[in-house]
């Protein structure tokens, strides 16, 4: 085989892998068991989608779609990033958009990607006529029956000014705050972007917190959980799973697409399922 031949063959195979580790997309499975759970959210699952940046899944996002109607869940929740600033595509997630509102009822707050997304306004305001409620500045609440269970939203941090402005995350947490205030004892759940604020969310009687943005590390190798992760640096400590302080679970999603550093390695995109648990000696 001349070396040209060798060299083109080898190109193909890296394409290939390259591209199966950037759209097979994965689900993880977690359960949150707790004392805490309602009897009426004993087995309630929640899927969660984060980090969508417009990456492109089969033709309308199809795969992906498939992926979250066999989730079976009864509430999706989406934490940001739903477009890419620097590469945006709209028309493919008004598409995604308009088609998870269509499988279960959506939730959703923004990422840092939409706080410098020139057009944002205009994404807003097809979220607001769309199906999706955006609770970026807002609670709500998950109703079964007459039980009910808390969702707090957040918007991303960079909403509240500019990295370098030290008052920013004063003034996130202050935010937090005020609307954890209209909350009884009941579990709560916060919809908020960024794993590495666990220490910030932990001060408050917050059960799960369901984030995104660190793309599992973008490259994982084994021993290296996840090589690099925005706002965390070389070897981010949050990349994956779930991490616990003081009571509050941060649950962290892997993500779909990619920013700035354009493929995953032995990273897939991921759709986490949260089951909810209802235990007695939790
Ligand atoms: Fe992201």
């Amino acid at each position: 085989m001349k070396y040209s031949q060798f060299i083109i063959g080898f190109l193909i195979a890296l394409a290939r892998f390259l591209y199966k580790e950037d759209k097979d997309i994965v689900t993880t499975q977690y359960v949150h068991k707790s004392e805490r759970v309602p009897y009426a959210f004993d087995g309630y699952k929640i899927v969660h989608v984060s980090d969508f940046h417009n990456a492109r899944f089969g033709r309308l996002s199809k795969k992906l779609l498939e992926k979250i109607k066999e989730a079976d869940g009864d509430v999706i929740l989406i934490t940001g990033d739903i477009i890419d600033r620097r590469t945006p595509n709209l028309k493919r997630s008004v598409n995604f958009i308009n088609q998870v509102v269509k499988i279960l009822p959506t939730y959703y707050v923004t990422g840092n990607h939409e706080a410098h997304y020139k057009r944002f306004a205009r994404l807003e305001q097809i979220i607001d006529q769309s199906e999706m409620k955006n609770i970026s500045e807002a609670s709500a609440r998950l109703y079964i029956g007459n039980e009910y269970i808390h969702l707090i939203g957040m918007e991303d941090l960079w909403f509240y000014g500019e990295e370098e402005d030290h008052l920013v995350t004063g003034r996130f947490e202050s935010k937090l705050k005020e609307r954890l205030e209209d909350k009884d004892d009941r579990l709560t759940l916060l919809m908020s972007h960024r794993p590495e604020l666990i220490n910030l969310y932990s001060k408050y009687p917050i059960d799960l917190v369901f984030s995104g943005h660190s793309h599992g590390g973008q490259i994982r190798l084994p021993f290296v959980k996840g090589l690099y992760a925005p706002h965390q640096g070389v070897l981010p400590k949050y990349t994956e799973g779930i991490h616990t302080k003081n009571g509050t679970s941060v649950v962290i999603s892997r993500g779909l697409g990619n920013s700035r550093f354009p493929f995953r390695v032995f990273n897939h995109p991921e759709i986490v399922i949260v089951e909810l648990k209802r235990d007695v000696h939790g």
